[in-house]
Protein backbone atom coordinates (compact mmCIF):
# COMPACT_ATOMS: atom_id res chain seq x y z
CA UNK A 1 0.00 0.00 0.00
CA UNK A 2 2.75 2.52 1.01
CA UNK A 3 4.78 1.52 -2.03
CA UNK A 4 1.52 2.59 -4.15
CA UNK A 5 1.35 6.04 -2.60
CA UNK A 6 5.28 6.31 -3.42
CA UNK A 7 4.84 5.74 -6.65
CA UNK A 8 1.91 7.38 -7.42
CA UNK A 9 3.11 10.66 -5.76
CA UNK A 10 6.13 10.05 -7.39
CA UNK A 11 4.30 9.90 -11.03
CA UNK A 12 1.94 12.79 -10.04
CA UNK A 13 5.10 14.55 -9.28
CA UNK A 14 7.04 14.38 -12.48
CA UNK A 15 5.56 16.35 -14.27
CA UNK A 16 5.77 19.03 -12.14
CA UNK A 17 9.89 18.70 -11.73
CA UNK A 18 9.57 18.43 -15.49
CA UNK A 19 7.89 21.47 -15.88
CA UNK A 20 10.35 23.05 -13.59
CA UNK A 21 13.35 21.96 -15.10
CA UNK A 22 12.26 23.20 -18.54
CA UNK A 23 11.37 26.59 -17.22
CA UNK A 24 14.44 26.90 -15.63
CA UNK A 25 16.55 25.75 -18.34
CA UNK A 26 14.45 27.99 -20.60
CA UNK A 27 15.38 31.21 -18.56
CA UNK A 28 18.77 30.14 -18.28
CA UNK A 29 18.92 30.32 -22.05
CA UNK A 30 16.75 32.98 -22.01
CA UNK A 31 19.46 35.09 -19.73
CA UNK A 32 22.08 33.99 -21.63
CA UNK A 33 20.97 35.13 -24.92
CA UNK A 34 19.59 38.18 -23.82
CA UNK A 35 22.82 38.89 -22.43
CA UNK A 36 24.95 37.75 -25.07
CA UNK A 37 23.94 41.12 -26.85
CA UNK A 38 24.24 43.04 -24.16
CA UNK A 39 27.18 45.48 -24.36
CA UNK A 40 25.94 47.84 -21.85
CA UNK A 41 27.63 46.80 -18.43
CA UNK A 42 24.79 48.00 -16.97
CA UNK A 43 22.50 45.20 -18.52
CA UNK A 44 24.52 43.14 -15.93
CA UNK A 45 23.74 44.32 -12.92
CA UNK A 46 20.22 42.62 -12.16
CA UNK A 47 22.16 39.16 -12.31
CA UNK A 48 25.64 40.12 -10.96
CA UNK A 49 25.03 43.41 -8.98
CA UNK A 50 28.13 42.81 -6.78
CA UNK A 51 30.44 42.27 -9.82
CA UNK A 52 29.16 45.22 -11.93
CA UNK A 53 30.10 47.23 -8.74
CA UNK A 54 33.35 46.22 -8.39
CA UNK A 55 34.03 46.95 -12.52
CA UNK A 56 32.52 50.41 -12.16
CA UNK A 57 35.03 51.20 -9.14
CA UNK A 58 37.12 52.36 -12.25
CA UNK A 59 34.85 54.06 -13.35
CA UNK A 60 34.31 56.54 -10.76
CA UNK A 61 38.19 56.53 -9.44
CA UNK A 62 39.37 57.20 -12.71
CA UNK A 63 36.74 60.11 -13.65
CA UNK A 64 39.95 63.26 -13.68
CA UNK A 65 43.19 61.12 -14.12
CA UNK A 66 44.42 61.73 -17.58
CA UNK A 67 48.09 60.79 -17.08
CA UNK A 68 50.64 62.56 -19.67
CA UNK A 69 52.92 60.54 -20.49
CA UNK A 70 54.54 62.87 -23.10
CA UNK A 71 54.91 65.14 -21.42
CA UNK A 72 56.40 63.30 -18.64
CA UNK A 73 59.02 62.42 -21.34
CA UNK A 74 59.07 65.17 -24.03
CA UNK A 75 61.93 62.43 -25.69
CA UNK A 76 59.06 60.10 -26.84
CA UNK A 77 57.27 62.83 -29.22
CA UNK A 78 60.73 63.03 -31.14
CA UNK A 79 60.95 59.14 -31.57
CA UNK A 80 57.74 59.30 -32.83
CA UNK A 81 57.72 62.03 -35.10
CA UNK A 82 55.58 61.41 -38.24
CA UNK A 83 53.40 58.65 -36.10
CA UNK A 84 50.12 59.56 -34.61
CA UNK A 85 51.54 58.82 -31.36
CA UNK A 86 53.61 62.08 -31.36
CA UNK A 87 50.28 64.20 -30.94
CA UNK A 88 49.48 62.49 -27.65
CA UNK A 89 49.50 59.27 -25.64
CA UNK A 90 48.64 58.55 -22.15
CA UNK A 91 48.34 56.09 -19.29
CA UNK A 92 45.74 53.86 -19.59
CA UNK A 93 42.74 53.82 -17.22
CA UNK A 94 39.83 51.57 -15.97
CA UNK A 95 38.31 49.36 -18.73
CA UNK A 96 35.48 51.34 -18.69
CA UNK A 97 37.23 54.58 -20.62
CA UNK A 98 38.52 52.38 -23.25
CA UNK A 99 36.03 53.49 -26.08
CA UNK A 100 36.02 57.29 -24.42
CA UNK A 101 39.17 57.21 -24.42
CA UNK A 102 40.06 56.16 -27.92
CA UNK A 103 37.19 58.26 -29.76
CA UNK A 104 38.83 61.21 -27.86
CA UNK A 105 42.62 60.88 -28.84
CA UNK A 106 44.46 63.33 -30.68
CA UNK A 107 45.48 60.30 -32.45
CA UNK A 108 41.71 59.16 -33.84
CA UNK A 109 40.33 63.00 -34.05
CA UNK A 110 43.33 63.99 -36.27
CA UNK A 111 44.92 61.22 -38.15
CA UNK A 112 42.79 58.70 -40.06
CA UNK A 113 43.40 54.96 -38.38
CA UNK A 114 41.64 51.72 -39.36
CA UNK A 115 38.46 50.21 -38.14
CA UNK A 116 40.80 47.23 -36.86
CA UNK A 117 41.63 50.08 -33.90
CA UNK A 118 37.47 48.89 -32.41
CA UNK A 119 38.71 45.26 -31.92
CA UNK A 120 40.06 45.98 -28.20
CA UNK A 121 38.20 49.13 -27.03
CA UNK A 122 34.70 47.92 -27.76
CA UNK A 123 32.39 45.72 -26.56
CA UNK A 124 30.41 45.29 -29.41
CA UNK A 125 33.47 44.57 -31.52
CA UNK A 126 32.44 40.67 -31.49
CA UNK A 127 28.69 41.14 -33.03
CA UNK A 128 30.52 44.05 -35.77
CA UNK A 129 33.13 40.84 -36.95
CA UNK A 130 29.73 38.78 -36.89
CA UNK A 131 27.33 41.22 -38.70
CA UNK A 132 30.16 42.38 -41.61
CA UNK A 133 32.68 39.42 -41.65
CA UNK A 134 36.30 39.87 -40.77
CA UNK A 135 37.97 41.44 -43.89
CA UNK A 136 35.00 43.93 -44.28
CA UNK A 137 35.42 45.13 -40.93
CA UNK A 138 39.29 45.51 -41.28
CA UNK A 139 39.62 47.33 -44.90
CA UNK A 140 37.30 49.96 -43.33
CA UNK A 141 37.90 53.13 -41.19
CA UNK A 142 37.82 53.80 -37.75
CA UNK A 143 35.74 56.75 -38.56
CA UNK A 144 32.97 54.61 -40.49
CA UNK A 145 33.15 52.64 -37.73
CA UNK A 146 32.91 54.50 -34.70
CA UNK A 147 29.42 55.73 -34.76
CA UNK A 148 28.32 51.47 -33.90
CA UNK A 149 30.29 51.29 -30.57
CA UNK A 150 29.58 53.03 -27.36
CA UNK A 151 31.02 50.34 -24.96
CA UNK A 152 34.41 50.03 -24.48
CA UNK A 153 34.68 46.60 -22.76
CA UNK A 154 32.05 44.95 -21.07
CA UNK A 155 31.25 41.03 -19.40
CA UNK A 156 30.86 39.56 -22.48
CA UNK A 157 34.45 39.93 -23.77
CA UNK A 158 35.86 37.68 -21.41
CA UNK A 159 32.74 35.48 -19.98
CA UNK A 160 30.21 33.52 -22.03
CA UNK A 161 26.74 34.39 -20.75
CA UNK A 162 24.60 31.93 -19.21
CA UNK A 163 27.49 29.77 -17.10
CA UNK A 164 29.57 32.50 -17.02
CA UNK A 165 32.94 30.39 -18.57
CA UNK A 166 35.47 32.37 -19.30
CA UNK A 167 36.13 32.76 -23.45
CA UNK A 168 37.89 34.10 -25.74
CA UNK A 169 36.24 36.59 -28.07
CA UNK A 170 38.43 38.27 -30.39
CA UNK A 171 39.44 36.97 -34.00
CA UNK A 172 43.11 38.43 -33.55
CA UNK A 173 44.29 35.69 -30.74
CA UNK A 174 41.91 33.22 -32.09
CA UNK A 175 44.27 33.46 -35.25
CA UNK A 176 47.50 34.21 -33.63
CA UNK A 177 46.86 31.09 -31.09
CA UNK A 178 46.40 28.63 -33.97
CA UNK A 179 48.96 30.19 -36.25
CA UNK A 180 51.28 28.60 -33.42
CA UNK A 181 49.37 25.56 -33.71
CA UNK A 182 47.34 25.79 -30.24
CA UNK A 183 43.37 25.00 -29.87
CA UNK A 184 41.89 28.37 -28.54
CA UNK A 185 38.90 26.11 -27.74
CA UNK A 186 40.95 23.48 -25.74
CA UNK A 187 42.79 25.69 -23.20
CA UNK A 188 42.99 25.05 -20.03
CA UNK A 189 41.13 26.94 -16.85
CA UNK A 190 44.37 28.20 -16.07
CA UNK A 191 45.33 29.25 -19.41
CA UNK A 192 42.08 31.11 -19.83
CA UNK A 193 43.32 33.13 -16.88
CA UNK A 194 45.89 34.22 -19.32
CA UNK A 195 44.43 34.06 -22.86
CA UNK A 196 41.46 36.47 -21.68
CA UNK A 197 43.66 39.48 -21.21
CA UNK A 198 46.18 38.21 -24.12
CA UNK A 199 42.91 39.03 -26.72
CA UNK A 200 44.03 42.89 -26.08
CA UNK A 201 47.21 43.46 -24.07
CA UNK A 202 49.55 42.54 -26.89
CA UNK A 203 51.70 43.70 -29.60
CA UNK A 204 49.71 44.02 -32.71
CA UNK A 205 50.17 45.58 -36.45
CA UNK A 206 47.66 46.10 -39.05
CA UNK A 207 48.71 43.30 -42.29
CA UNK A 208 48.88 44.14 -45.63
CA UNK A 209 46.30 46.65 -48.10
CA UNK A 210 43.45 44.84 -45.98
CA UNK A 211 44.26 46.35 -43.29
CA UNK A 212 43.81 43.38 -41.28
CA UNK A 213 44.90 43.39 -37.71
CA UNK A 214 47.28 40.70 -36.79
CA UNK A 215 49.42 39.88 -33.67
CA UNK A 216 52.76 39.18 -34.82
CA UNK A 217 53.47 35.78 -32.54
CA UNK A 218 53.62 33.39 -35.19
CA UNK A 219 56.98 32.11 -34.13
CA UNK A 220 56.74 32.59 -30.55
CA UNK A 221 56.71 35.20 -28.01
CA UNK A 222 60.19 36.52 -27.29
CA UNK A 223 61.22 40.04 -28.83
CA UNK A 224 63.44 37.79 -31.66
CA UNK A 225 60.69 36.04 -32.65
CA UNK A 226 58.60 38.91 -33.05
CA UNK A 227 61.42 41.43 -34.58
CA UNK A 228 61.87 38.05 -36.91
CA UNK A 229 58.45 38.03 -37.97
CA UNK A 230 58.63 41.51 -38.99
CA UNK A 231 61.95 41.33 -40.79
CA UNK A 232 60.66 38.21 -42.79
CA UNK A 233 57.76 40.73 -43.44
CA UNK A 234 59.63 43.76 -44.36
CA UNK A 235 57.39 45.64 -41.88
CA UNK A 236 57.43 48.66 -40.61
CA UNK A 237 54.46 50.99 -38.67
CA UNK A 238 55.87 54.07 -39.86
CA UNK A 239 58.96 56.12 -41.48
CA UNK A 240 60.46 58.71 -38.85
CA UNK A 241 60.04 62.19 -39.87
CA UNK A 242 63.48 63.08 -38.81
CA UNK A 243 66.14 60.31 -39.38
CA UNK A 244 63.67 58.62 -42.47
CA UNK A 245 64.19 55.36 -40.47
CA UNK A 246 61.52 52.60 -41.11
CA UNK A 247 60.49 51.68 -37.30
CA UNK A 248 57.96 49.48 -35.68
CA UNK A 249 56.79 50.76 -32.58
CA UNK A 250 56.04 48.04 -29.90
CA UNK A 251 52.49 48.76 -28.31
CA UNK A 252 51.45 46.50 -24.99
CA UNK A 253 53.14 43.22 -25.32
CA UNK A 254 52.14 42.97 -21.58
CA UNK A 255 51.32 39.06 -22.44
CA UNK A 256 54.70 38.42 -24.45
CA UNK A 257 56.65 39.95 -21.55
CA UNK A 258 54.67 38.07 -19.06
CA UNK A 259 55.58 34.92 -20.71
CA UNK A 260 59.49 35.41 -20.41
CA UNK A 261 59.37 36.25 -16.62
CA UNK A 262 59.81 34.57 -13.51
CA UNK A 263 55.62 34.57 -12.18
CA UNK A 264 54.64 32.90 -15.77
CA UNK A 265 57.39 29.85 -14.94
CA UNK A 266 55.84 29.65 -11.80
CA UNK A 267 52.63 29.21 -13.60
CA UNK A 268 51.08 32.47 -12.14
CA UNK A 269 48.75 34.63 -14.29
CA UNK A 270 47.43 37.91 -14.96
CA UNK A 271 44.56 37.35 -12.81
CA UNK A 272 46.35 36.25 -9.85
CA UNK A 273 47.77 39.58 -9.52
CA UNK A 274 44.90 42.26 -11.58
CA UNK A 275 42.34 40.41 -10.17
CA UNK A 276 42.52 38.74 -6.75
CA UNK A 277 40.27 37.69 -4.44
CA UNK A 278 39.15 40.41 -2.54
CA UNK A 279 36.43 41.17 0.72
CA UNK A 280 33.51 43.21 -1.45
CA UNK A 281 30.36 44.43 -0.08
CA UNK A 282 29.73 41.73 2.17
CA UNK A 283 31.29 39.03 0.48
CA UNK A 284 34.66 37.45 -1.31
CA UNK A 285 34.85 37.88 -5.22
CA UNK A 286 37.43 38.01 -8.10
CA UNK A 287 38.63 41.58 -8.03
CA UNK A 288 36.74 43.28 -11.09
CA UNK A 289 38.05 46.77 -10.54
CA UNK A 290 41.33 45.32 -12.75
CA UNK A 291 44.45 48.21 -12.36
CA UNK A 292 47.19 48.50 -10.93
CA UNK A 293 48.02 45.50 -8.19
CA UNK A 294 50.73 48.03 -6.00
CA UNK A 295 46.83 49.42 -5.23
CA UNK A 296 46.35 46.40 -2.79
CA UNK A 297 49.86 44.45 -2.49
CA UNK A 298 47.95 42.26 0.42
CA UNK A 299 45.58 41.07 -1.83
CA UNK A 300 47.70 40.84 -5.29
CA UNK A 301 50.79 39.75 -4.08
CA UNK A 302 50.92 38.08 0.02
CA UNK A 303 48.69 34.81 -0.70
CA UNK A 304 51.80 33.85 -2.65
CA UNK A 305 54.94 36.25 -0.77
CA UNK A 306 55.85 35.88 2.84
CA UNK A 307 57.09 39.05 4.79
CA UNK A 308 56.09 42.80 4.82
CA UNK A 309 53.71 44.07 1.80
CA UNK A 310 55.42 47.60 1.53
CA UNK A 311 59.00 46.20 1.40
CA UNK A 312 57.81 43.85 -1.96
CA UNK A 313 56.33 47.04 -3.03
CA UNK A 314 59.59 49.29 -2.28
CA UNK A 315 61.25 46.00 -4.64
CA UNK A 316 59.20 46.01 -7.31
CA UNK A 317 59.49 50.02 -7.49
CA UNK A 318 62.99 49.56 -7.63
CA UNK A 319 63.10 46.79 -10.64
CA UNK A 320 60.94 49.72 -12.92
CA UNK A 321 63.47 51.73 -11.52
CA UNK A 322 66.31 49.94 -13.19
CA UNK A 323 64.51 49.62 -16.15
CA UNK A 324 63.43 53.53 -16.67
CA UNK A 325 67.43 54.03 -16.12
CA UNK A 326 68.16 51.38 -18.77
CA UNK A 327 65.90 52.47 -21.00
CA UNK A 328 66.73 56.44 -20.25
CA UNK A 329 69.72 57.22 -22.56
CA UNK A 330 70.80 60.39 -21.59
CA UNK A 331 70.37 59.21 -17.91
CA UNK A 332 72.84 56.09 -18.50
CA UNK A 333 75.26 58.85 -20.60
CA UNK A 334 75.37 60.90 -17.36
CA UNK A 335 76.42 58.21 -15.14
CA UNK A 336 79.13 57.20 -17.57
CA UNK A 337 81.50 59.48 -16.37
CA UNK A 338 84.19 58.76 -18.98
CA UNK A 339 81.50 58.89 -21.71
CA UNK A 340 83.03 56.27 -23.63
CA UNK A 341 80.31 54.10 -24.11
CA UNK A 342 78.20 57.68 -25.38
CA UNK A 343 79.68 57.56 -29.20
CA UNK A 344 76.35 60.21 -30.60
CA UNK A 345 78.05 63.14 -32.31
CA UNK A 346 77.71 66.49 -30.76
C1 LIG B 1 45.21 44.39 -29.77
C2 LIG B 1 44.37 45.30 -29.00
C3 LIG B 1 44.38 46.77 -29.31
C4 LIG B 1 44.22 47.38 -30.53
C5 LIG B 1 44.01 46.73 -31.88
C6 LIG B 1 44.27 48.80 -30.27
N1 LIG B 1 44.45 49.04 -28.94
FE1 LIG B 1 44.53 50.85 -28.04
N2 LIG B 1 44.96 49.98 -26.25
C7 LIG B 1 45.00 48.62 -26.05
C8 LIG B 1 45.42 48.35 -24.68
C9 LIG B 1 45.60 46.98 -24.05
C10 LIG B 1 45.60 49.61 -24.08
C11 LIG B 1 46.04 49.88 -22.62
C12 LIG B 1 47.48 49.56 -22.39
C13 LIG B 1 48.43 50.68 -22.54
O1 LIG B 1 48.05 51.79 -22.93
O2 LIG B 1 49.60 50.44 -22.23
C14 LIG B 1 45.31 50.62 -25.10
C15 LIG B 1 45.34 51.99 -24.89
C16 LIG B 1 44.93 52.93 -25.83
C17 LIG B 1 44.72 54.34 -25.55
C18 LIG B 1 44.88 55.03 -24.19
C19 LIG B 1 46.34 55.26 -23.85
C20 LIG B 1 47.09 56.01 -24.89
O3 LIG B 1 47.80 55.32 -25.67
O4 LIG B 1 46.96 57.25 -25.01
C21 LIG B 1 44.34 54.94 -26.73
C22 LIG B 1 43.99 56.39 -26.97
C23 LIG B 1 44.31 53.89 -27.75
N3 LIG B 1 44.67 52.68 -27.16
C24 LIG B 1 44.00 54.11 -29.08
C25 LIG B 1 44.07 53.11 -30.06
C26 LIG B 1 44.00 53.35 -31.49
C27 LIG B 1 43.86 54.69 -32.16
C28 LIG B 1 44.08 52.13 -32.10
C29 LIG B 1 44.18 51.80 -33.57
C30 LIG B 1 45.34 52.37 -34.25
C31 LIG B 1 44.18 51.13 -31.04
N4 LIG B 1 44.19 51.76 -29.83
C32 LIG B 1 44.21 49.76 -31.26
C33 LIG B 1 44.69 47.62 -26.95
C34 LIG B 1 44.52 47.82 -28.31
C1 LIG C 1 38.86 41.09 -18.58
C2 LIG C 1 38.10 39.90 -18.37
C3 LIG C 1 36.85 39.97 -17.54
C4 LIG C 1 35.81 40.87 -17.67
C5 LIG C 1 35.69 42.03 -18.65
C6 LIG C 1 34.82 40.48 -16.71
N1 LIG C 1 35.24 39.39 -16.00
FE1 LIG C 1 34.19 38.35 -14.59
N2 LIG C 1 35.79 37.15 -14.23
C7 LIG C 1 36.97 37.20 -14.93
C8 LIG C 1 37.89 36.23 -14.36
C9 LIG C 1 39.30 35.98 -14.83
C10 LIG C 1 37.21 35.58 -13.31
C11 LIG C 1 37.73 34.46 -12.42
C12 LIG C 1 37.18 33.17 -12.97
C13 LIG C 1 38.15 32.04 -13.10
O1 LIG C 1 39.34 32.15 -12.89
O2 LIG C 1 37.64 30.94 -13.50
C14 LIG C 1 35.86 36.16 -13.27
C15 LIG C 1 34.85 35.74 -12.41
C16 LIG C 1 33.53 36.21 -12.47
C17 LIG C 1 32.43 35.64 -11.73
C18 LIG C 1 32.48 34.42 -10.82
C19 LIG C 1 32.54 34.79 -9.36
C20 LIG C 1 33.88 35.32 -8.91
O3 LIG C 1 33.89 36.39 -8.26
O4 LIG C 1 34.95 34.70 -9.19
C21 LIG C 1 31.32 36.41 -12.04
C22 LIG C 1 29.90 36.24 -11.50
C23 LIG C 1 31.75 37.45 -12.95
N3 LIG C 1 33.10 37.29 -13.20
C24 LIG C 1 30.94 38.45 -13.46
C25 LIG C 1 31.36 39.47 -14.33
C26 LIG C 1 30.55 40.58 -14.74
C27 LIG C 1 29.10 40.83 -14.30
C28 LIG C 1 31.30 41.35 -15.57
C29 LIG C 1 30.94 42.69 -16.22
C30 LIG C 1 30.71 43.80 -15.32
C31 LIG C 1 32.59 40.69 -15.71
N4 LIG C 1 32.59 39.56 -14.92
C32 LIG C 1 33.63 41.15 -16.52
C33 LIG C 1 37.29 38.03 -15.98
C34 LIG C 1 36.49 39.05 -16.47
C1 LIG D 1 38.77 43.81 -24.98
C2 LIG D 1 40.13 44.26 -24.72
C3 LIG D 1 40.72 44.08 -23.35
C4 LIG D 1 40.71 42.93 -22.56
C5 LIG D 1 40.03 41.60 -22.84
C6 LIG D 1 41.48 43.26 -21.39
N1 LIG D 1 41.92 44.57 -21.45
FE1 LIG D 1 42.92 45.57 -20.02
N2 LIG D 1 42.73 47.31 -21.06
C7 LIG D 1 42.24 47.41 -22.35
C8 LIG D 1 42.29 48.79 -22.78
C9 LIG D 1 41.85 49.31 -24.14
C10 LIG D 1 42.79 49.53 -21.69
C11 LIG D 1 43.03 51.04 -21.65
C12 LIG D 1 41.75 51.81 -21.41
C13 LIG D 1 41.98 53.31 -21.39
O1 LIG D 1 43.07 53.78 -21.03
O2 LIG D 1 41.04 54.04 -21.74
C14 LIG D 1 43.07 48.57 -20.63
C15 LIG D 1 43.59 48.90 -19.38
C16 LIG D 1 44.06 47.96 -18.47
C17 LIG D 1 44.81 48.26 -17.26
C18 LIG D 1 45.18 49.65 -16.75
C19 LIG D 1 44.12 50.09 -15.77
C20 LIG D 1 44.55 51.24 -14.88
O3 LIG D 1 43.68 51.69 -14.10
O4 LIG D 1 45.70 51.69 -14.97
C21 LIG D 1 45.13 47.06 -16.67
C22 LIG D 1 45.94 46.85 -15.40
C23 LIG D 1 44.55 46.01 -17.49
N3 LIG D 1 43.90 46.60 -18.55
C24 LIG D 1 44.69 44.66 -17.22
C25 LIG D 1 43.95 43.67 -17.88
C26 LIG D 1 43.90 42.28 -17.47
C27 LIG D 1 44.65 41.71 -16.30
C28 LIG D 1 43.06 41.64 -18.34
C29 LIG D 1 42.62 40.20 -18.31
C30 LIG D 1 41.99 39.74 -17.04
C31 LIG D 1 42.59 42.63 -19.30
N4 LIG D 1 43.14 43.84 -18.98
C32 LIG D 1 41.73 42.36 -20.36
C33 LIG D 1 41.75 46.37 -23.12
C34 LIG D 1 41.48 45.09 -22.64
C1 LIG E 1 53.18 38.99 -10.40
C2 LIG E 1 52.11 39.92 -10.61
C3 LIG E 1 51.71 40.32 -12.01
C4 LIG E 1 51.38 39.52 -13.06
C5 LIG E 1 51.35 38.00 -13.09
C6 LIG E 1 51.00 40.40 -14.14
N1 LIG E 1 51.14 41.70 -13.75
FE1 LIG E 1 50.64 43.33 -14.86
N2 LIG E 1 51.48 44.54 -13.45
C7 LIG E 1 51.97 44.11 -12.23
C8 LIG E 1 52.58 45.25 -11.55
C9 LIG E 1 53.23 45.21 -10.17
C10 LIG E 1 52.42 46.38 -12.40
C11 LIG E 1 52.92 47.82 -12.16
C12 LIG E 1 51.86 48.62 -11.57
C13 LIG E 1 52.29 50.02 -11.21
O1 LIG E 1 53.39 50.46 -11.59
O2 LIG E 1 51.50 50.72 -10.54
C14 LIG E 1 51.71 45.89 -13.58
C15 LIG E 1 51.32 46.71 -14.63
C16 LIG E 1 50.46 46.30 -15.65
C17 LIG E 1 49.77 47.17 -16.58
C18 LIG E 1 49.80 48.70 -16.57
C19 LIG E 1 50.91 49.19 -17.40
C20 LIG E 1 50.98 50.70 -17.47
O3 LIG E 1 51.50 51.16 -18.46
O4 LIG E 1 50.54 51.40 -16.55
C21 LIG E 1 49.06 46.38 -17.44
C22 LIG E 1 48.20 46.83 -18.58
C23 LIG E 1 49.29 44.99 -17.03
N3 LIG E 1 50.14 44.99 -15.94
C24 LIG E 1 48.73 43.89 -17.63
C25 LIG E 1 49.10 42.56 -17.34
C26 LIG E 1 48.72 41.40 -18.13
C27 LIG E 1 47.86 41.45 -19.37
C28 LIG E 1 49.27 40.31 -17.52
C29 LIG E 1 49.27 38.88 -17.99
C30 LIG E 1 49.70 38.64 -19.35
C31 LIG E 1 49.96 40.79 -16.32
N4 LIG E 1 49.84 42.15 -16.27
C32 LIG E 1 50.59 39.97 -15.39
C33 LIG E 1 51.89 42.83 -11.72
C34 LIG E 1 51.59 41.70 -12.46
C1 LIG F 1 50.25 33.02 -7.20
C2 LIG F 1 51.51 33.30 -6.53
C3 LIG F 1 52.20 34.64 -6.70
C4 LIG F 1 51.62 35.88 -6.70
C5 LIG F 1 50.14 36.25 -6.57
C6 LIG F 1 52.71 36.83 -6.82
N1 LIG F 1 53.91 36.19 -6.90
FE1 LIG F 1 55.76 37.06 -7.10
N2 LIG F 1 56.60 35.24 -7.30
C7 LIG F 1 55.93 34.03 -7.21
C8 LIG F 1 56.85 32.96 -7.54
C9 LIG F 1 56.51 31.47 -7.51
C10 LIG F 1 58.08 33.57 -7.85
C11 LIG F 1 59.36 32.90 -8.33
C12 LIG F 1 60.17 32.45 -7.21
C13 LIG F 1 61.46 31.83 -7.72
O1 LIG F 1 61.55 31.54 -8.90
O2 LIG F 1 62.35 31.69 -6.92
C14 LIG F 1 57.91 35.01 -7.67
C15 LIG F 1 58.92 35.95 -7.83
C16 LIG F 1 58.78 37.30 -7.56
C17 LIG F 1 59.84 38.29 -7.57
C18 LIG F 1 61.29 38.01 -7.85
C19 LIG F 1 61.53 38.18 -9.35
C20 LIG F 1 62.96 37.98 -9.74
O3 LIG F 1 63.33 38.52 -10.79
O4 LIG F 1 63.69 37.31 -9.04
C21 LIG F 1 59.28 39.51 -7.26
C22 LIG F 1 59.98 40.85 -7.13
C23 LIG F 1 57.86 39.29 -7.08
N3 LIG F 1 57.59 37.95 -7.26
C24 LIG F 1 56.94 40.29 -6.80
C25 LIG F 1 55.56 40.09 -6.76
C26 LIG F 1 54.59 41.15 -6.63
C27 LIG F 1 54.91 42.63 -6.48
C28 LIG F 1 53.36 40.56 -6.64
C29 LIG F 1 52.00 41.23 -6.59
C30 LIG F 1 51.77 42.30 -7.53
C31 LIG F 1 53.55 39.13 -6.78
N4 LIG F 1 54.90 38.88 -6.86
C32 LIG F 1 52.52 38.21 -6.81
C33 LIG F 1 54.61 33.85 -6.88
C34 LIG F 1 53.64 34.85 -6.83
Amino acid sequence: MRERWARLLALASLPVVLVLALGFGWQQLQRGQSLASATDPELWRRLYPVHVASYMQGREHDIDTEHDRLAENPFRARAWAGLAFELEYNAPRAHYYAQIDQRNSLRTQERNQPAGCIHCHAAEAPALVAELGWDTLNAMSFNDIKTRVHHGSSCADCHQPGNMALTITRPALRNALQSQGIDPDNAAPEQMREYVCAQCHVEYFFSGDGNELVFPSENGLTLDNIEGFYDALGFSDWTHAQTGADLVKMQHPNYELHSQGPHAAAEVTCVDCHMPRVPFQGTQITDHWIRSPLQQVQQACMNCHRGEAERLAQRTLRIQQHTDDLLAADRVRTQRADGCLDRRPG
